[in-house]
């Protein structure tokens, strides 16, 4: 993997996490490293249960690591309080989660601007309205979550994690819920998001035609790196995919 050249928005060092321990420990992370360049997006696949998720939240300052470190803009975050873990998050981090996460009590319009509204700040209305007409939510704003589709609140989801312009943003599986046209358009507004604001995207994915908007994909299998492509098609994720699948019924018959 060459890289783009471009600087490192993120970088994973030796990064270890185990639940749990002893006899019942499960090693979600088993020493990654990687490095997610600035203005790069790049999807993360793999099997149900293979670390997707604990890799984001981890990289995110979200979850602690068991041991490794994780380098943002220069900073260990491994290292920083959790102060300073939510000041990261509220301005310069966007996740969205794979369980949506919105806040059963406010509406769809209160929870996009939540991360702004935590902060004492206003939102910029041009972005505002850029993002809830982008995702086809301007009918839904005075909605609350128990009112939305599952579509409908996974967007509401991807509006408030773009909400404050953030430079790096997980994404965990955010076309999950969404149907082909709608996954298409998130897509498309995610990769343009990369090039206009110069964006990083960390995008964890099932679906090998979602993996194709990145510019690289990488493929996670029992807590650990097993393939890393530049410019993925859909084909060629599916066979890497397949062949994983292949080595893992071949390792558990043995
Ligand atoms: N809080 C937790 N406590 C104990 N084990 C956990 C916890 N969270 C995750 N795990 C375990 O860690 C492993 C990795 O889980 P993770 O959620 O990262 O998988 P994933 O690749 O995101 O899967 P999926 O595609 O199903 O979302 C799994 O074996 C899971 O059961
Ligand atoms: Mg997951």
């Amino acid at each position: 993997m060459e890289g783009n050249g471009n600087p490192t928005a993120i970088e994973a060092i030796d990064l270890v996490k185990d639940y749990g321990s002893g006899d019942t420990a499960v090693h979600a992370l088993r020493g990654v490293n990687v490095r997610f360049e600035k203005g790069r997006f790049t999807a993360i696949m793999g099997p149900s249960g293979s670390g997707k998720s604990t890799l984001m939240h981890t990289l995110a300052g979200l979850d602690s690591a068991t041991s490794g470190r994780i380098v943002f803009d220069g900073a260990d975050i491994t290292r920083m309080d959790d102060d300073q873990l939510t000041l990261l998050r509220r301005h310069r981090i966007g996740f969205i989660f794979q369980s949506f996460n919105l806040l059963p009590m406010f509406t769809a319009e209160q929870n996009i601007v939540m991360p702004l509204t935590l902060a004492g700040e206003k939102p910029d209305r041009a972005w505002f309205d850029m993002l809830v007409d982008t995702l086809g939510l301007r009918s839904r704003l005075d909605h609350r979550p128990n009112e939305l589709s599952g579509g409908q609140q996974q967007r509401v989801a991807i509006a408030r994690a773009l909400i404050s312009k953030p430079s790096l943003v997980f994404a965990d599986e955010p076309t999950g819920n969404l149907d082909s046209v709608s996954s298409a358009e998130v897509l498309s507004f995610l990769k343009s998001s990369v090039r206009e604001l110069n964006q990083t995207i960390i995008m964890v994915t099932h679906d090998a035609v979602a993996a194709s908007y990145a510019d690289r994909a990488i493929v996670f299998a029992d807590g650990r790196i097993v393939a890393d492509e530049d410019a993925p098609t859909a084909d060629r994720m599916n066979a890497l995919l397949m062949a994983e699948r292949e080595r893992a019924t071949r390792a558990m018959g043995r």
